[in-house]
């Protein structure tokens, strides 16, 4: 295995000599692989390096403010946040189909970032976060086939680099944390679990709206709280809310309701090609279901997934 220490200090010193004084754009996602690499390459070239982050509205609470607070704040680099919401929601009006959504997502993704990325000018390298395991599985990856796992970072065509840097590509996920925490990158973001580059796009079953984002990212945050802060956590290697599509009677003082429900999935996991629904107290999830229904308006009920994958998948798109 690799000393962290010694890894940083070599790829700062390799990247320093390969970039020399020339350009560096990356497109970062707020996901851990993205973040340390961009966070590596500005050690070694501070603000040679532009990291380009696209805000496309499909994020959870706060998640763009803690990634722009994470890397903007804290590392020599030019980061430009992009403000692309309305775009994406405009592009995902009507649209239901799951992989229609991720393609869509994911062309859209591409389109702002070449456009900011022309507003810099003619750049040398595109940082990549790929990571071992990517390099290994790229087209043969068995969920791949089942879900075209299109991710934020696709290659974009019309912008003009000379090379590819992969900064992190001997590494295993569990290295790259590490090179996470040796960074200095907060451990919110170092630890984070994955989160599908399309977002909440397939976490809101049918049509994608500025108001069901709002319910979702509400409900999540309380189902995420409560989960972090209690003991089950060590032991939940994915977990987040879901917005089904379906509307359903409730009553409230005294009047009947019509209003959506949210669907809580939690499981465990060690490769996330299968994985068991975790057991989470009953005691708990009526508490965190009772806080759903009283602080996020339109939602009236609660459902907890209890199907282990396969049969069903980790996401619900
Ligand atoms: P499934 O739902 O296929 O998910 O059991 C397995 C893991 O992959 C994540 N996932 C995605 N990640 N883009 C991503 O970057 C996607 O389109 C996507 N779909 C699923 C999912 O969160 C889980 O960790």
């Amino acid at each position: 295995t690799w000393i962290m220490s010694e890894f940083v200090e070599n790829k700062v010193k390799e990247l320093r000599e390969k970039i020399g004084n020339k350009k560096v754009l990356c497109a970062l996602s707020g996901g851990v692989d993205s973040s340390v690499a961009s966070v590596l390459v500005s050690k070694a070239v501070g603000n040679q390096l532009t990291c380009i982050f696209v805000d496309h509205g499909l994020l959870r609470k706060n998640e763009a403010e803690q990634v722009e607070e994470a890397i903007a704040k804290n590392y020599e680099l030019n980061f430009i946040k992009v403000d692309a919401k309305d775009r994406f929601l405009n592009k995902l009006k009507g649209i239901t189909d799951p992989e229609t959504k991720r393609k869509i997502i994911g062309e859209e993704f591409i389109r702002v970032f070449e456009e900011e990325a022309k507003k810099i000018g003619e750049v040398d390298f595109l940082v990549q976060g790929t990571i071992y395991p990517d390099v290994i599985e790229s087209g043969v990856g068995d969920s791949a086939v089942i879900k075209s796992h299109h991710n934020v970072g696709g290659l974009p065509e019309n912008v003009d680099f000379k090379e590819i840097i992969e900064p992190l590509r001997d590494l295993f996920k569990d290295e790259v944390r590490k090179v996470g925490l040796e960074l200095g990158l907060p451990h919110h973001l170092v630890f984070r679990q994955p989160f599908p580059g399309p977002g909440l796009a397939i976490r809101i079953i049918g049509e994608v709206t500025e108001e069901k984002l709002e319910i979702l990212r509400e409900a999540d945050a309380i189902f995420r709280e409560e989960i972090m802060n209690s003991v089950e956590e060590p032991n939940i290697n994915q977990y987040f809310a879901v917005l089904t599509n379906i509307k359903s009677v409730g009553v409230m003082g005294d009047g009947r309701t019509y209003d959506y429900t949210i669907a809580l999935r939690a499981v465990q996991t060690i490769d996330f090609m299968t994985a068991e629904f975790a057991q989470i107290p009953w005691e708990l999830l009526g508490h965190i279901s009772s806080r759903i229904v009283n602080e996020v308006e339109h939602v009236n009920r609660i459902v907890y997934d209890i199907t282990n994958k396969p049969p069903a998948t980790i996401e619900w798109e």
